[in-house]
């Protein structure tokens, strides 16, 4: 184990994320040491691995380990299933000291860690993300939660993991449009925090998108430690933690269009692009970075363009979304490439000059749709 990467979040008590090939087996020693039951909570897909790992943890012989399978994707955040995760909980009596460990896609981290955060008030975490998507975003920063018929992430709580384990070699599996859609969350870590990243792609985007090299390897990282800094400066989103919204705004108003059948990443990639021309249209941001948004994009096979007729639908869903939040329209912009900040409430003429400038005739295929490999 002598690669792994420790990145730290601060906090009351802080936490370690661990980055490296095999760090799974570390398990035990993140769990908190008087626990004396654990319930691993995984997606079908990690079933022989789980069982290993319940091996590796029996034979420590002062734990009990449950499994509970939970399913795929955002089908897994539904009251039902936190209901059937509460009912494995009462049957085992777990207490207070006892652990949950989250196993899976970010769907499968919010689940487990909004059961943590709600079983007798709040038990242990360890989250073990197995995507990109989940590494670099959704396991770090104790967002938790599930969905409601009336939207996503309503019900939920702030609750930070006791560790963050992510073991690179679970990657290796994964379809490449996967692993290229969670990328965007790493792209986006290069626009607002770290041109390093950017720089490793432009000179090989291959190999950046590739869990096998050192590229690959460095930019996650560095997309971890930018989630670190951020959420360990501003947990409750008061304010800095807004700005991980980056193309967020567009982003979820295309998933909600698109029936949440894209992946996360491709419409936020669209949302980004949208953002940087926004940028530039409010005099904010010059023409090289967003064309250099545009190339770097592309060139992992992200879309950068949306259908043209479709803007008003995505400016309702915008607009619903903020009256839920009781605020105004925001978006986050960049005055340069890693220096964000919030636009408030926009003029409407300015967000459909920049949807014109992403305006397509139809709506991109490929890399986007849930399921395609
Ligand atoms: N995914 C954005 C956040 O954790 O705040």
């Amino acid at each position: 184990m002598s690669d792994r990467t420790v990145i730290s979040v601060a906090g009351t008590p802080g936490y370690d994320v661990v980055v490296g090939r095999g760090v799974r087996h570390q398990l035990r020693e993140a769990l908190p040491p008087a626990a004396r039951k654990v319930l691993i909570v995984h997606q079908p897909t990690l079933g022989a691995i789980v069982n290993d790992l319940r091996e590796e943890l029996l034979a420590d012989g002062s734990l009990e380990v449950l499994l509970a399978e939970i399913p795929d994707a955002e089908s897994a955040k539904r009251v039902e299933v936190a209901a059937f995760l509460w009912q494995i909980l009462g049957q085992a009596d777990f207490t207070r000291t006892d652990a949950i460990v989250g196993f899976g896609g970010g769907a499968a981290t919010d689940l487990a860690g909004f059961a943590a955060a709600t079983w007798l008030r709040g038990v242990e975490v360890v989250q073990m993300p197995s995507t990109v998507l989940g590494m670099v975003d959704a396991a770090v920063g104790g967002k938790t939660g599930i969905n409601t018929a009336e939207g996503k992430n309503l019900v939920g709580a702030f609750w930070s993991p006791r560790a963050v384990l992510c073991d690179l070699d679970l990657l290796d599996p994964l379809p490449r449009n996967e692993l290229v859609a969670g990328y965007a969350e790493v792209v986006k870590a290069g626009f607002i925090r770290f041109p390093e990243i950017l720089e490793i792609i432009e000179a090989d985007p291959e190999r950046a998108v590739d869990p096998s090299t050192p590229e690959f390897r460095r930019t996650v990282e560095l997309a971890i430690r930018m989630k670190a800094d951020v959420v360990g400066e501003d947990f409750r989103e008061a304010g800095l933690r807004e700005t991980l919204n980056y193309g967020h705004t567009l982003g979820h108003a295309i998933e909600h269009a698109e029936r949440y059948q894209w992946r996360h990443g491709a419409a936020v990639s669209i949302g980004m692009m949208f953002a940087a021309e926004l940028s530039r249209l409010a005099g904010r941001l010059g023409d090289d970075a967003v064309e250099r948004h545009r190339a770097i994009l592309t060139s992992l096979g992200l879309p950068t363009s949306y259908r043209a007729g479709a803007w008003s639908q995505l400016l309702a869903t915008m607009q619903r979304d903020k009256k839920a939040r009781a605020g105004q329209l925001r978006f986050i912009v960049l005055d340069e490439i890693g220096k964000p900040t919030v636009l408030q409430a926009p003029d409407q003429s300015l967000l459909f000059a920049a949807y014109q400038e992403i305006a397509e005739e139809q709506a991109p295929g490929g890399v986007i749709r849930v399921g395609a490999r």
